[in-house]
């Protein structure tokens, strides 16, 4: 499959990224991202998934939107990544959550999802407590992208001002 890159909701485009002028930078070469795989790319203190879906090329954080675990780290099923720390699951191409965390939280919208267990597994406890009330009103967000383009057999993602200097890191 030729790459190219997803199209991702515009209005939610990483924070620090002009949409008028983005500042593409080259990050890897196209022949190492075959469908299916994922790279971590870091830039300074900021980590990016790079991902080839089935729908294309998306560059987001290396951060689960729910307790910024890396996603990098996880596995990948067409366009969903699976996060390894609390079985979220999520859209890499439209940024929403498709299976909440297994402990419980709220949902983008705010709405409040309880926790549960993977099937085999014993009940999730629950205990009440700060812990339990800190769970209860983590928002899971949805994600947020970084622009691609691929020129010249080589991939590259728009990075805010910060993340430009110095060399990039592939994982
Ligand atoms: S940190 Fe990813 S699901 Fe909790």
């Amino acid at each position: 499959m030729p790459l190219r890159p997803a199209i991702y909701p515009p209005h939610l485009l990483a924070p620090g990224v002009d949409p008028s002028a983005p500042a593409f930078q080259p990050v890897l070469d196209a022949e190492d991202l075959p469908v299916g795989e994922m790279r971590r790319i870091s830039r300074g203190d900021l980590d990016v998934l790079l991902v080839h879906t089935d729908r294309g090329v998306v560059a987001t954080d290396d951060r689960c939107p729910h307790m910024a675990a890396p996603l990098s780290l996880g596995s990948l099923d067409g366009c969903v990544v699976a996060c390894p720390l609390h079985e979220g699951r999520f859209d890499l191409v439209d940024g929403d959550p498709v299976q909440m965390p297994t402990t419980g939280g709220l949902r983008p919208d705010g709405t409040y999802h309880p926790t549960w267990s993977p099937a085999g597994r014993e009940p999730k406890t629950d205990p009440p407590g700060k812990k339990a009330e800190a769970r209860r009103l983590t928002r899971v967000r949805r994600l947020r992208y970084y622009p691609v383009r691929v020129t010249g057999g080589r991939i590259e993602v728009a990075l805010p001002p910060d993340a430009r200097a110095g060399p990039a890191t592939v994982d």
